[in-house]
């Protein structure tokens, strides 16, 4: 089979991406016109303002990936898009304009969940170094803004399945460091900002309880799918609502309102604010309280997946996401992996947080199957992975 070049796009939440990929193991151009800026104010991704983002982005950020990969659309052999899950409207505007240049250019257009798209990340990345002996079985975490979910992967022929076997309750993990660093007057968002400053502070000056699950998710159903009565296989669910609102009673017991009051009014008047900017406007009970709860996010994120590593017998750990990007989660699974003997991969940074090489790496395997979309396929919000 002679190389395919995939042109992928993606636009679920605040980032427009678009990016050329060979093969799904080399990536010849990766774009990322972030919206940080026009959502910081805001405190959190506004859904109208990225859907108009995306539609000022997406042209000259499809340009850009073709030009700097040396590729002209007629050069490309398919173009990949996000489907879901995401924002209903900023999906759409990376859809309308995948489905457009489809059908102009009569190529193939291949629809991927985000979701994939983060676990392929991981094998692009190393199959780019080289690595082609992946040894199954893979769990995979996929820890983000908006999920933090554990999959068994399996390759069958060329095709990938998914299994999940754990969830978040709740928040996910990288909307409670959004949410955190909100509270804290930290900005938007959260999770880098709370990586770099987390060093700065006693991770064991604040104890959190850890997160208690005990029972069966109440909703009756695992992923959006029914659970089999007679499925009693361990699952690995989190949750992270409750060490936010542990938080929030922290500030409010150790009047910390009036700080908190003022490094929001000091930030906000800082465009791009830096390190530097940070530590000034925070005192070591804020440092320290920072540093508490990435440790207490960590811990448990880590325990509850190598927990489901053992109990699964897997031979190989990806994890990924925004919040892999996380220099104490990395260096911690590392560790803790190395200690049961555990291989564990990451997507490089740049790779971790949304971009569309991931997605074009995840349509090269469909690519090969020809498991192309219908023209009239939509925007799936809350897209199921399996
Ligand atoms: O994968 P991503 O770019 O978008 C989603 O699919 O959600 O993840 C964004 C999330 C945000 O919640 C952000 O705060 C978090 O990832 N994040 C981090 C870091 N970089 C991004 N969390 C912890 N540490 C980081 N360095
Ligand atoms: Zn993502």
């Amino acid at each position: 089979m002679s190389d395919a070049y995939i042109l992928g796009i993606e636009s679920s939440c605040d980032e427009t991406a678009a990016a050329v990929v060979r093969s799904g193991e080399q990536l010849i151009s990766n774009v990322v016109a972030s919206q940080i800026a026009t959502h910081r104010p805001y405190g959190g991704v506004v859904p109208e303002l990225a859907s108009r983002e995306h539609l000022r982005a997406i042209v000259p950020v499809v340009r850009q990936a073709l030009a700097e990969a040396k590729h002209s659309y007629d050069t490309v052999d398919a173009i990949a898009v996000t489907q879901g899950p995401g924002l209903a409207g900023a999906l759409l505007v990376g859809i309308s304009y995948a489905k457009a240049l489809a059908f102009a250019l009569q190529k193939p257009l291949i629809a991927v969940n985000h979701l994939e798209g983060h676990i392929h990340a991981v094998l692009l990345e190393e199959r780019q170094k080289g690595n082609h002996e992946l040894q199954f079985p893979v769990l995979a975490l996929v820890v983000s803004g908006g999920h933090t979910h554990l999959y068994l992967a399996a390759q069958k022929g060329e095709a990938w399945t998914y299994e999940n076997i754990g969830h978040t309750r709740d928040d996910a993990a990288g909307e409670a460091f959004d949410k955190v660093a909100k509270l804290l007057g930290l900005g938007y968002p959260g999770g880098p900002v709370i990586d770099r400053l987390a060093p700065h502070g006693d991770p064991n000056a604040v104890k959190f309880p850890p997160a208690q699950i005990k029972h069966r998710d109440r909703r009756g159903r695992i992923d959006g799918r029914a659970v089999d009565p007679d499925d009693d296989r361990p699952r690995f669910d989190f949750s992270y609502s409750g060490i936010k609102t542990a938080m929030l009673r922290y500030v409010e017991s150790h009047q910390m309102h009036a700080a908190v009051e003022a490094r929001r009014k000091a930030l906000g008047g800082i465009p791009k604010p830096k390190l530097e900017d940070y530590l000034a406007h925070s005192d070591k009970a804020t440092l320290d309280l920072v540093a508490s709860f990435q440790r207490a996010i960590i811990e448990d994120l880590v325990g509850k997946t190598l927990a489901a590593a053992e109990a699964y017998n897997v031979a190989t750990l990806f994890v990924t996401g925004g919040v892999a990007a996380n220099q104490e989660l990395r260096r911690t699974f590392e560790q803790e992996g190395a200690k049961q003997g555990l291989p564990v991969f990451f997507p490089s940074r740049p790779l971790s947080t949304d971009n569309a090489a991931m997605i074009a790496a995840a349509a090269y395997p469909k690519f090969l199957v020809k498991d192309f979309a219908p023209i009239d396929f939509s925007a799936e919000a809350g897209m199921q992975l399996r």
